[in-house]
């Protein structure tokens, strides 16, 4: 009896611990139970769907959105592009406008801006903010971030991405993804892969080896899906291998989901799926922007005739298709909604607020690009300057809206023009110098710009020249902008040169007065014949609604410039692999990557060419002098770390960041590799006098090279040499270890 007595206590004792610790018990099903793990949630989802259901759900129902399920209660998810900006709402079946008046946002600088910044920290802040800047405007999923790699400096898509190397792409959108996730927001990784041009962008069949492949254009992705969590890929338009990207055995079933283990979502690019057997087996998982007949034409609300709604449901309603296949899809879709619509733990979001337009200044203050500065023509002094002469039609254009499908309605946008005159009041006079797009209508945005001019090219020329003659210093702000065959989606450039007579308009400027400073708003490198007789070069990019403050931060001196290219400036489009070697022709439908892996810098450095500007490369106000580099030792056993170490000083007046970059190069290699591949940076502030050392830990992985033949990673045994400076032509000190 006493016994039973304990029994019984111990027995409501512990009932009571649990019930005290335990969330309590939902009496609804479990895939509407939030404490339920996900994985019980989709498989509980997934056995009460019917099969229209499924199919509905993978397949879009809008021009942005794809359907849920009333019947049980699971929303519809509601895409946007990305990357840099919330896109403004169009109507449910047209690409016009829909008009809203609660749909402007922040710009966020371009990604190659971000990119320049070379620092991980901004990369989460950006993400933190376009990711509650999507989270409030009720989207599921942000159609960005995109790393496709800067294989050519005429791909007009190439601002939207982050620059030529594949380590530093795939450091930076790791942080982007998380954050962005943080908010219940999904991002869509774009465009998997080899999407590295827009000529023919629906066409080109990629012929890459699996060396080139591996080692230059998958990393990044493969970063954002294993170590950034990313929820949703984005399929691209290009042919791999004869079949297109967007529904590709290797590309998607092999690598993606096979080698990498991603459980997120395939979703097509808009208008990438072209038929229904590949799309049910080769790894798509979610359509979008088909409508019936490709992009844009069609019968409206086609939807039910996309590839994978009714031609799917009819195979599988005739036992042509499997449903097991259909049912993977549906719970990659339903995860996705898990992880998104239905979080319920997701925070509000915010839209525009204070901190999102100074999460845009400071990004961007990191990553614009001191490229030369003789006779320190920068910073301008307000203490001392005078008249400044601005220069240029880029001065005053708006750059948020244009450029494809990143173009975006902004709340705010700040010129350059604006962004000097509010730190230099009435020193400011401007001219045009030339006239280059005045379109004021992108993508159904308008700017409300009156940018037309009715003075010849001489006229404007001498216009400026004679401004420039009466100034203390003179800003010329030009470059590219996002109309087509610029910075622009769909179209590539057609050549390096700076495009509207720039470059005699600079010529003109530089002879008229020295104290010339070029600010390229570009998201490519642009040639420039003048560069000898220009002091100061800076890259500019696109940088967004705070365009004007960030650009008068640096260029007087508020901000020390600390970004450094993502990609390499050739000084001739004949300096790049793709282009020296003829592999690139925008007519072309088979785009074989002759130069393989050496991108960039890496031929740039094979064939000893000197660029105009290195990758790496970016000045600063302040110097920094670099110690030895330290090997802690110099012979390791093949497995281990090796940790590399060196000092670095400001030895200059100024408070300023420097970004100190690690290159490896294998001394002893059987096969051929590149002089030498970035594996580490790291981005520190000094103050003037200060010293602080820097430690690079060089993991096993870093060190290998991808053998096609055996489908793996080696690691060769044998010395390399570890490269340390301040850009990947300034290397200040080097030291050599060896791998047993
Ligand atoms: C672009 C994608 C974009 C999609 C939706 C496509 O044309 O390639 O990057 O996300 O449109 O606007």
């Amino acid at each position: 009896m006493k016994n039973t007595a304990r029994l019984i206590a111990i027995l409501s004792l512990s009932a009571s611990v649990a019930s005290c610790c335990q969330a309590p018990k939902s009496e609804g099903p479990v895939y509407l139970d939030d404490s339920q793990p996900i994985e019980a949630r989709v498989e509980d989802a997934l056995s009460r769907m019917t099969l229209e259901e499924k199919v509905k759900v993978i397949h879009a129902q809008s021009k942005f959105s794809s359907a849920g399920v009333p019947r049980l209660g699971i929303p519809e998810l509601w895409t946007t592009d990305g990357p840099h900006g919330i896109r403004p709402e169009v109507l449910w079946d047209e690409w016009d406008q829909a008009g809203w008046t609660n749909d402007s946002c922040v710009a966020f600088p371009a990604l190659t801006c971000l990119a320049a910044t070379w620092n991980e920290d901004m990369s989460a802040l950006y993400g933190k903010s376009i990711g509650e800047e999507a989270r409030f405007r009720e989207k599921d999923i942000l159609l960005g971030p995109g790393v496709n790699i800067y294989r050519t400096p005429l791909n007009g898509r190439n601002f939207e991405y982050m620059g030529e190397d594949p380590y530093l792409a795939s450091k930076m959108v790791v942080p982007y993804v998380q954050e962005v996730q943080k908010n219940g927001v999904a991002v869509c990784v774009k465009h998997y892969a080899l999407n590295n041009q827009e000529s023919k962008r629906h066409e080109y069949d990629a012929v890459v080896d699996d060396r080139t492949l591996y080692e230059i254009y998958l990393p990044a992705f493969k970063a954002a899906v294993q170590e950034g969590g990313a929820w949703s890929i984005m399929g691209a338009y290009n042919f791999y291998k004869g079949q297109h990207a967007c529904h590709n055995e290797y590309l998607l079933n092999d690598i993606l989901k096979g080698e990498w283990g991603f459980d997120g979502v395939v979703i097509s690019d808009w208008g990438g799926t072209h038929e229904t057997d590949q799309a049910i087996t080769n790894g798509l998982d979610l359509e979008f922007g088909t409508w019936t007949d490709g992009l844009t034409m069609g019968a409206t609300n086609g939807y039910d005739a996309y590839y994978l709604a009714d031609p799917y449901l009819e195979k599988l309603r005739n036992g042509t298709a499997s449903e097991d296949v259909l049912n993977d899809k549906v719970r990659r879709v339903l995860r996705l909604m898990f992880r998104t619509a239905m979080n319920n733990d997701k925070p509000a979001g915010s839209m525009c607020s204070p901190e999102h337009y100074d999460a845009a200044r400071k990004i961007a203050g990191e990553g614009i690009v001191l490229l030369k500065n003789d006779n320190d023509v920068l910073p301008i002094d307000l203490s001392s300057a005078g008249k400044i002469a601005v220069i240029g039609e880029n001065a005053i254009k708006m750059m948020t809206v244009g450029g494809g499908s990143s173009s975006l309605k902004v709340q705010h946008e700040c010129t350059p023009l604006e962004g000097l005159i509010a730190a230099a009041g009435d020193r400011i006079v401007y001219e045009r110098g030339y006239v280059g797009d005045v379109s004021g209508s992108y993508n159904g945005v308008v700017t409300g710009q009156d940018l037309s001019e009715s003075r010849s090219e001489e006229q404007l020329i001498a216009d400026a020249v004679a401004l420039a003659k009466t100034a203390d210093a003179v800003i010329f702000v030009g470059g590219l902008n996002k109309a087509s065959h610029q910075d622009c989606e769909d179209s590539d450039r057609y050549h390096l040169e700076l495009p509207y007579a720039q470059d005699k308009v600079i010529e003109a400027l530089a002879e008229a007065n020295p104290n010339l400073a070029v600010v390229i708003i570009s998201g490519n490198a642009v040639a420039m014949p003048w560069i000898d007789n220009v002091n100061a070069v800076v890259e500019g990019w696109y940088i967004g609604s705070q365009m004007g403050h960030a650009l008068a931060d640096v260029l007087f001196g508020k901000v020390n410039p600390s970004g450094k290219l993502p990609f390499t400036f050739p000084a001739k489009l004949e300096d790049n692999g793709a282009h020296a070697l003829n592999a690139y022709d925008p007519a072309d439908l088979s785009v074989e990557y002759k130069e393989g892996i050496y991108v960039g810098y890496r031929w740039a450095e094979k064939q000893n060419i000197k660029p105009l500007f290195a990758f790496g490369h970016g000045l600063s106000y302040t110097d920094f002098t670099y110690g030895d580099a330290e090997c802690a030792k110099a012979s390791v056993k093949a497995g281990s770390n090796v940790i590399v170490s060196v000092d670095v000083t400001n030895s200059g007046k100024v408070a300023g960041k420097e970004v100190v970059q690690l290159y490896i190069g294998d001394d002893e290699s059987s096969v051929d590799r590149p002089v030498k591949e970035l594996k580490g940076f790291r981005k520190i502030s000094l103050e003037p006098g200060e010293t602080k050392t820097v430690t690079f830990t060089i993991e096993p992985d870093m060190l290998k090279y991808f053998d096609a033949a055996k489908h793996e990673w080696v690691l060769e045994n044998g010395k390399f040499t570890a490269y340390v400076g301040s850009a990947s032509d300034d290397i200040r000190t080097t030291v050599q270890f060896e791998v047993r």
